[in-house]
């Protein structure tokens, strides 16, 4: 047997500072020392994972190099579905310290445990994750990412805590008292959704406070798709930094990869616990850095969910590092592959519609999409709200613009319906961007 103990738990107060600091050499090979350790994990102790190598001809002793990854199966969300609730932990209950599980309101939930190193662990990355985005022991973290089986809250929280940070624990929701709190207890850090913060500018606004003169300085934004269009907006609304924190319950919580203020130019990963491909995600063939696909991540540390070559569903490309040169980073995630929308055979993703509603002269940037039929066809209606700013001419002429703008650069025919301000529902956590009518 495996020990279910992680061999790298050799961990002191400033752990979290070494490995980002690695260079592609020492990586390499403590990335590869600690893959076998996860393969041995997986196979000897979660009874799925033996049958799927076993079922697969491929063996734990088989991975001599870091290429050899590639000959194992992939993991999906349905395989933690079937195995519900605790079936692809590889420890005994009683060293499991948390379980964290989504949401399930698109069929069963899936349950993620962590051993208390894998917390460390976890606390390690996204303190990490903060000092990439500008956060220094001794600021104010204002956490509003929902508390409670979503990883978002308790992720940051612990994160915050761990490079000796203030944690304010607002979790979502109650968008004015939030505000009270951010005026009251001026936190230099937010940790928040894009969407939200955009409900939150807008509240501040509707209290007479320019969301520009608050004390925050950086916004670590994730758990949904986001733009580089939408970054400039909130920037500019908000006056602060905005980074960008990547990550998924089944691979850890926020804090897998996150953008370093200085270069926002995509979330660093951070390599030596998390290990990505980009495979194509028809074939499943790994596809070179650089290149376009389907992101899937093998941990290389954690102990009471190891997961083997997990299939994301988001949309990027790996990347040479730059702030951080020994880690590479993921390009902005342009979607899920179950978020795209077909239209007349085009694929469509929400991102590409909020580039250009953000950059539309005159109008907010809330928006939502609605898919409907009409005859055998799917019809798409992009409801943009205005703002107190915008003029009569523009709720004329911004319809016929951004329709023109879609058939551009999307390729598809959208109608555009102007709506009055605050109308549209707000978020309070991840978006729901798309409304689909096609049923009904
Ligand atoms: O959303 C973890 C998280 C919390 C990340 C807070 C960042 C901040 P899940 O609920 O399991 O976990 O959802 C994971 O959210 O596969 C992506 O599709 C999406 N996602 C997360 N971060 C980003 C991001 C959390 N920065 C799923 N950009 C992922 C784009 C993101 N999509």
């Amino acid at each position: 047997m495996t020990e279910t103990v992680s061999p790298h738990r050799t961990r002191d107060s400033s752990a979290w500072d070494s490995g980002e600091r690695l260079g592609p050499d020492g990586l390499a090979g403590l990335q590869l020392e600690r893959l076998q350790w996860t393969l041995w994990h997986a196979y000897d102790n979660v009874p799925f994972y033996r049958h799927r190598f076993d079922a697969a001809g491929v063996h734990p002793r088989d991975c001599r190099t870091l290429a050899d990854l590639a000959r194992f199966p992939t993991t999906t969300k349905h395989d933690l579905r079937d195995n519900y609730p605790f079936g692809m932990f590889a420890v005994a209950q009683d060293q499991v310290r948390r379980v964290h599980a989504s949401s399930g309101t698109t069929g069963q939930p899936t349950v993620v445990g962590y051993t208390q190193h894998d917390l460390d662990v976890w606390a390690d990355v996204v303190a990490r994750s903060i000092r990439a985005a500008g956060g220094r022991p001794g600021h104010k973290v204002h956490v509003s990412y929902g508390y409670g089986l979503f990883t978002g809250g308790l992720g940051a929280h612990y994160g915050a805590e761990r490079l000796g940070c203030t944690v304010i624990p607002a979790s979502g929701g109650m968008t004015a008292r939030q505000v009270r709190i951010i005026q009251d207890f001026e936190p230099e850090i937010i940790m928040i959704t894009p969407s939200y913060m955009l409900t939150l500018i807008d509240e501040f606004r509707r209290q007479g406070i320019d969301p520009r003169e608050t004390s925050l300085r950086v916004g670590i934004f994730g758990a949904e798709p986001w733009t580089s269009e939408m970054r400039a907006e909130i920037e500019r609304a908000a006056g602060i930094d905005a980074v960008d924190i990547y990550g998924l319950s089944e691979v850890m919580g926020p804090g897998v990869a996150n953008e370093c203020v200085e270069t926002k130019d995509g979330p660093h990963i951070w390599e030596d616990h998390f290990y990505p491909e980009v495979i194509d995600p028809v074939t499943s063939e790994v596809l070179p850095d650089g290149e376009s696909g389907e992101l899937v991540f093998t941990s290389l540390t954690k102990e009471a969910l190891p997961i083997i070559r997990y299939r994301t569903r988001d949309l990027t490309r790996l990347l040479p590092g730059t702030a951080r040169p020994g880690m590479r980073r993921m390009a902005k995630i342009t979607g899920r592959s179950d978020d795209m929308l077909v239209l007349r055979g085009v694929n469509v993703f929400p991102t590409q519609i909020e580039e250009l509603v953000v950059r539309a002269e005159g109008l907010s940037p809330h928006f939502q999409l609605v898919l409907s039929r009409q005859g055998r066809m799917d019809h798409l209606t992009v409801r943009v709200e205005a703002d107190e700013t915008t003029t009569a001419t523009q709720r004329q002429t911004a319809p016929s613009l951004l329709v023109n703008a879609i058939k551009e650069a999307v390729g598809v025919t959208a109608e555009v319906t102007i709506v009055e301000p605050a109308t549209l529902e707000r978020s309070v956590g991840k978006l729901q961007r798309v409304v689909d009518n096609r049923e009904s």
